[in-house]
């Protein structure tokens, strides 16, 4: 078997948690290859056993194959990291927890799948989806780019989704109907255990039950 590179981009939190899939992975199939992470920041040079490398340095490594994660959840960086991947050829790998289920759905490149995360049918998903533990996506929804769910999301059918919104914990989003699907604008942010019953417009962040939008005092 060829020794591949794959670089999960972000000595992180999230880095470490997606680490374990990964590693999980590479074991089940007895792949040799070497994991190591991404970080232009950071400021140690290892993490759970693993190299901490600058972007450059992981373009310098020997092997011939490589591949990225990226392990960020801000969805601006997340996007500049995806353009540099793209533009350097370098492809991204995507990560499927244990009980993942992805029936009859496109996802784009870049997506990261914790355990438990079920896309269902007719479902699309832009670049770069993270999908956090427990969390679903119904029938006919449509997903944007860079569009990340926190734990225990629960997006009905027929929902869409624009780029860059953020989902937070435990919050229930109505389904729509086809013909009037229900729209989380661009930008949007969900707080956790909102109970979203109507359109959020774009960089709109609601909160509550139903979902109304933050007040800050
Ligand atoms: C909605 C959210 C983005 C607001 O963050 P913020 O701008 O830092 O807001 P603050 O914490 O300053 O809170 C502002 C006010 O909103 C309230 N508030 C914050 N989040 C709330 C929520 N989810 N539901 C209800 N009220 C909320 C606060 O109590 C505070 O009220 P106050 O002014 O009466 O004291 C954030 O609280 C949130 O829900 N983030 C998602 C967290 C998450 O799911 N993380 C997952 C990690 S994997």
């Amino acid at each position: 078997m060829v020794k591949q590179l794959f670089g999960l981009y972000g000595a992180s939190g999230f880095g470490q948690e997606i680490l374990y899939w990964l590693r999980l992975e590479l074991q089940k199939r007895a792949d040799p290859s070497r994991i190591v992470f991404i970080d232009d920041g950071a400021s140690k040079v290892e993490l759970e056993g693993l190299a901490v490398m600058p972007y450059e340095e992981f373009l310098r490594q020997p092997e011939g194959v490589k591949w990225a994660t990226i392990a960020v959840a801000d969805a601006g960086i997340r996007q500049r990291i995806d353009s540099k991947l793209q533009a350097d050829g370098i492809e991204q790998y995507p990560i499927r927890g244990d009980y993942t289920f992805v029936r009859g759905a496109i996802l784009s490149e870049g997506s990261v799948l914790s355990a438990f995360v079920d896309i269902t049918s007719n479902v699309k998903v832009g670049r770069c989806f993270h999908a956090n533990t427990y969390s679903y996506v119904g029938h006919d929804c449509v997903i944007g780019d860079y569009v990340t769910f926190a734990p225990r999301v629960s997006c009905n059918g027929n929902v869409h989704i624009h780029d860059h919104a953020y989902i937070g914990t435990g919050a229930i989003i109505k389904q729509g109907t086809p013909d009037k699907p229900l729209v989380i604008g661009q930008g949007a942010v969900v707080g956790m255990g909102a109970v979203v019953t109507k359109d959020v417009p774009p960089g709109a962040t609601v909160v509550g039950n139903p979902a109304k939008p933050l007040v800050r005092r």
